[in-house]
């Protein structure tokens, strides 16, 4: 039976560095009619349509499958139209702008009357970000739009770093991917709240609390963004925390504690698993992956060097699921620096199934 959200995809293959201007008009010609258009960003692709079009948003839910109530990152190219999407534009997100933008903050502000509700999801806060990679500043200004961007997936999936990712689940629901190679940074923005005080990051992601905390010197965390346990909050400040999120379809685990009990740990579950018939896959870092003799093995890299690891997650993720492996265990990180936004992803990603070593 015909879907009947069936679109023609084009693909666009841009040069990163030097994005082709024919291309970008292309796209954001797209975009400034109200169709819907992937493109890379510093951290993973995003699926993007004018903010300022309730029908182009709407568009993005029902190709994404999305719980319309989960509001969607506002995109901009230039720090003016902060001022025209958000009512108040407090100190200390003058201060942050300065800093972090172009890059992996999203701020959450009070949103003006221009922004439509169905890019909020009800909400009366807006959540924007300037992003840092020439792809999607060319597409924004060219399209002289704020462009509305969820992460580029189906809901629930890992988040796309590679345009391969977003054609397996958008293919044939969208108007255009723009394909760029791989993301830098791997993990989404961080959503700061900064309708409270102290702000809040509501989720972690590529700018750390460390970070934030040198800046503002108080930034406190949504007790779900940095949770061992699934937390069912009523009013979800932030409504993405209560749903499904970055769940391969293997059946995760993760298993945290200091590295030696973790290999311990790891190579018990994975023997068992293997025994009852079970095909295994073991995220591991380079440190552990020698240890394991059984199942496929794959390193997210160094546990010295967590930018790179924040790289490869979710392409690892997607990979066992093609490689139709049955359950993955992961091994944890420390809570540090990235590692707070990597065991953030990894225990969503797992439904919070979480083996604590000792
Ligand atoms: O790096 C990123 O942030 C990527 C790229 C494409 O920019 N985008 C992204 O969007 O990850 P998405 O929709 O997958 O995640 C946005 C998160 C969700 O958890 C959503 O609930 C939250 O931000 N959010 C959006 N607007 C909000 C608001 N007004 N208040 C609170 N949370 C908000
Ligand atoms: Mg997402």
């Amino acid at each position: 039976m015909a879907d009947s959200l069936a679109r023609r995809t084009i693909i666009l293959r841009v040069d990163g560095e030097n994005p082709e201007s024919e291309k970008i008009s292309v796209a954001a010609e797209i975009i400034r009619k109200g169709g819907l258009v992937a493109f890379p960003t510093e951290t993973v692709y995003g699926l993007g349509a004018d903010a300022l079009n309730p029908n182009a948003v709407k568009g993005i839910y029902l190709a994404k499958m999305r719980p319309l109530d989960n509001p969607i990152i506002v995109h901009v190219a230039n720090r003016e139209d902060v001022y025209r999407l958000a009512a108040e534009v407090p100190r200390a997100a003058e201060k942050l702008m300065e800093t972090f933008w172009p890059g992996p903050l999203t701020l959450v502000l009070k949103a003006s009357n221009i922004v439509p509700r169905i890019t909020t999801g009800g909400l009366d806060t807006v959540a924007i970000r300037m992003p840092r990679h020439k792809v999607a500043l060319a597409l924004i200004r060219v399209s002289e739009r704020p462009i509305a961007a969820p992460s580029a997936n189906l809901a629930g999936r890992p988040s796309p770093t590679l345009a391969e990712h977003v054609i397996r689940d958008l293919y044939g629901r969208i108007d255009a991917i723009i394909d760029a190679g791989p993301t830098n940074i791997g993990v989404e923005s961080t959503v700061l709240d900064l309708t409270q005080d102290p702000p809040q990051i509501l989720r972690p992601g590529g700018v750390t609390y460390e970070d934030l905390r040198d800046v503002l010197g108080r930034v406190s965390i949504h007790p779900a963004a940095a949770s061992i346990s699934e937390i069912h909050i009523r009013y979800a400040r932030s409504p993405g925390m209560k749903h499904k999120h970055y769940a391969p379809r293997a059946e995760m685990v993760v298993v945290e504690g200091d590295l030696e009990t973790i290999i311990r740990k790891v190579r018990d579950l994975a023997e068992q698993y293997t025994r009852a018939g079970r095909k295994v896959g073991i995220l591991a870092t380079d440190e552990s992956m020698q240890k394991y003799s059984s199942g496929i093995v794959k390193s997210l890299g160094s546990r010295s060097n967590l930018a790179i690891a924040a790289r490869n997650l979710f392409r690892l993720l997607r990979e066992f699921d093609e490689e139709g492996v049955d359950v993955i265990i992961a091994e944890g990180v420390p809570e540090e620096g990235l590692g707070l936004a990597i065991m953030n992803r990894l225990r969503r990603a797992a439904g919070y199934n979480i083996i604590k070593a000792e």
